[in-house]
């Protein structure tokens, strides 16, 4: 499929989305005209609600769609909106259509064109009996964004499509089981990407991992039958001099078990979903290289699975870190903060950051807190935290911050190692979670961690069980173009 714009209207199939605003019976007045209808048969079925769509046929055998678009819509709402619009009728849509968005700004745009490609995905990755995809998200697929001037737009319809191309795979890396994903597929995609696009990617293997004394890491994966990768990557931008750098880091479990504290069978097939954190930092980075922005981003990405064997690490076991401070393993299934603490450790060691991110799917705790809506951000840094809070906003991928005052640090004091991994309580689990964390920064000024294990996988139209959203990018890359 290709997605064009143009400043003329075309007889093809057109979506028209509609706001409710004033504006609305005046819209619907001029189609109702066009249909040679009363405007009160057209107000009677079509209120402009959210989700709301409405089929019309023209005389001259043009079709057209309306949807409702809400009263005041966010670039999210855009985007959920128009994406289920085009995933419901995908099948019945045809090769070429045309989208109204004459008199919407840039940000619309951007969320339409999210919407339009994300629309066109598919769960459906392993099953055999596939039938045919539709025709409009084929090769021959035609959408036309109509806009009241087309030049300005063009840079807007480049960048939405670089980030939903990479946010599409990052998708369907999350939404892969643990049998299809290993710490090597991130790696892979991570070497192929750089090479595409030019930017580095090392890639440590276990003996290097060794080495380096990553020993955080490499106790995590004690029961894993896959060895441990440790992802660096860094895109450098041309011609910028002393450009800033900024660090991201990204949990990489692509599969959590809990370990010897073993979770309950219920929904422990979801915990295929626990390398959020890596996606968000994979799709971030290859983003800033495809569009080339002035700035350093360097994403670090601490992979392995977690999992229970004669091997693992028992609950008890004092493991030590690349900064060498030691872990009393309270709980084997806190092990995103362990594996957090070598990537934290070496990106600050290695890379010295001026700003330095963290994303991981951390705690059940920050969804008892925050449920599905909002990822939480942790950070002693107020100019970041609003910078960050703007971001969301904007892009509707919400943050909601929490404190990291000391007296939090209490839960995580150790009568054997310097730290511990868990309080022992079922209290302020994120919190606590990010104090441990702030441990690995060495005081880093302006170090963020957001807490995403409610936002990176969700429930959408996509299917029944919770799949993943691609969390993380789109805001990541607000703030980045923003800086
Ligand atoms: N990966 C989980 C957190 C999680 C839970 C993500 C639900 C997405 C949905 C993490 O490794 C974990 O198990 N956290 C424990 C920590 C506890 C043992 C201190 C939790 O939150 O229960
Ligand atoms: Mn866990
Ligand atoms: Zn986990």
């Amino acid at each position: 499929m290709t997605i064009s714009l143009s400043a003329n209207p075309t007889p093809a199939t057109t979506l028209v989305p509609l706001l409710q605003t004033e504006s609305l019976a005046e819209k619907l007045a001029a189609l109702a005209s066009l249909l040679n209808i009363p405007i009160e048969t057209l107000q009677a079925d079509f209120k402009g609600d959210v989700k709301e769509t409405l089929p019309l046929y023209l005389a001259n055998g043009q079709k057209i769609y309306l949807l409702g678009m809400g009263k005041a819509p966010g670039q999210n709402d855009w985007f959920r909106g128009v994406r289920r619009f085009f995933y419901d009728h995908k099948a019945n849509l045809p090769q070429a259509l045309t989208v109204d968005l004459r008199g919407f700004d840039n940000d619309v745009i951007q969320g339409v064109v999210l919407g339009i490609r994300g629309g066109g995905y598919d769960l459906k990755l392993y099953q055999t009996d596939k039938p045919e995809g539709p025709a409009l998200y084929g090769p021959d697929g035609q959408v036309t964004l109509l806009l009241s001037g087309e030049g300005a737009a063009t840079d807007v319809l480049a960048r939405a499509e670089a980030i939903a191309q990479t946010q599409h795979e990052m998708i369907d890396l999350m939404n892969a089981p643990g049998n299809y994903k290993t710490p090597q597929t991130l790696a892979e995609w991570a070497v192929k990407s750089g090479e595409e696009h030019g930017y580095r990617v090392r890639v440590l293997d276990k003996a290097q991992i060794e080495a380096e004394g990553l020993h955080a890491l490499l106790s995590v994966n004690r029961g894993s039958d896959h060895e441990p990768r440790f992802i660096i990557m860094e895109y450098s931008p041309e011609g910028v001099e002393n450009p800033r750098t900024v660090g991201l880091v990204g949990k990489g479990i692509t599969f959590d078990t809990g370990g010897i504290s073993i979770k309950p069978s219920a929904n422990m097939h979801l915990m295929k979903s626990d390398m959020g954190g890596a996606a968000a930092v994979l799709g971030t980075v290859e983003v800033a290289a495809k569009l080339k922005l002035p700035v350093r981003v360097v994403g670090i990405v601490p992979s392995t699975e977690n999992m229970v064997d004669g091997s693992a690490t028992r609950p008890g076991d004092v493991v030590g870190s690349y900064l060498g401070k030691t872990i009393e393993v309270i709980d084997t299934d806190a092990e995103g903060r362990i594996i957090l603490a070598d990537g934290l450790g070496y990106m600050v060691r290695n890379f010295q950051p001026d700003v330095l991110i963290d994303l991981a799917t951390l705690t059940g705790s920050v969804i008892a807190t925050l449920g599905y809506h909002a990822a939480g951000l942790f950070t002693n840094n107020d100019e970041l935290a609003a910078q960050l809070t703007r971001a969301a906003d904007q892009t509707g991928e919400r943050v909601w911050r929490l404190p990291l005052w000391d007296v939090y640090s209490e839960d995580i004091k150790s009568d054997v190692a310097d730290l511990k991994n868990f309080s022992g309580k079922p209290l302020a689990g994120a919190i606590t979670a990010g104090k441990f964390l702030e441990v690995f920064t060495e005081n880093h000024p302006a170090w963020v961690h957001l807490d995403i294990a409610g936002t990176a996988f969700g429930d959408t139209e996509f299917g029944s069980q919770k799949n993943a959203t691609g969390f993380g990018i789109r805001l990541l890359m607000q703030w980045l173009s923003e800086l």
